[in-house]
């Protein structure tokens, strides 16, 4: 269990090498939305990029005093990670608490490996970089892998 999830990890940083290296500047793209809901402006606010979401969003609640929020999709939610077609799905209500840099209590967002589907429990950002949480088991990204909101499986639109 524990050499599995400490592989996991190391595929995670591998994918973020690999994704960081071929990531086009979204500035570069004039008809993507910076921040295509308010759900997602809420993210920007809490120094959290808008690509944690993805474009699909239809509701969203948050509860200011505690930070707890639910948003909604129109549907559950598929994307394949590029280059290594590594899958994460978004369930159609994704709940948690979400406060400066900080989101935890995180229920509704998967990501596959090794035959095995491991939900994010939470996320931390310091700005330059996210800290996906699984458990114990941490994984760090560039924070500009997640500068665009995802189209989900299906729906997808071809860029460069
Ligand atoms: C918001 O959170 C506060 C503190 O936990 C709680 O007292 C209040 O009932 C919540 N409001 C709603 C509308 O859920």
């Amino acid at each position: 269990m524990a050499k599995t999830l400490v592989i996991f990890t190391i595929v995670l940083l591998l994918f973020a090498i690999s994704v960081s290296s071929s990531n086009p500047d979204p500035n570069l793209n004039p008809n993507s939305d910076p921040a295509p809901s308010e759900a997602h402006k809420v993210l920007i606010r809490f120094g959290f990029p808008i690509g944690l979401l993805p474009r699909n969003v239809n509701g969203y609640s948050l509860n200011s005093s505690s930070g707890e929020f639910l948003v909604s999709l129109g549907e559950k939610c598929k994307i394949t990670l590029p280059p290594d077609n590594y899958l994460a799905t978004y369930s159609k209500k994704i709940r948690g608490k979400i406060v400066e840099n900080r989101i935890a209590e995180l229920d509704g967002i998967s990501v596959r490996a090794f035959f095995k589907w491991w939900g994010i429990t939470g996320i931390r950002s310091s700005g330059e970089n996210l800290v996906f949480e699984v458990g114990m088991v941490t994984a760090k990204y560039p924070s500009m892998n997640f500068n665009e909101s995802p189209y989900c499986e299906g729906k997808k639109h071809s860029s460069s």
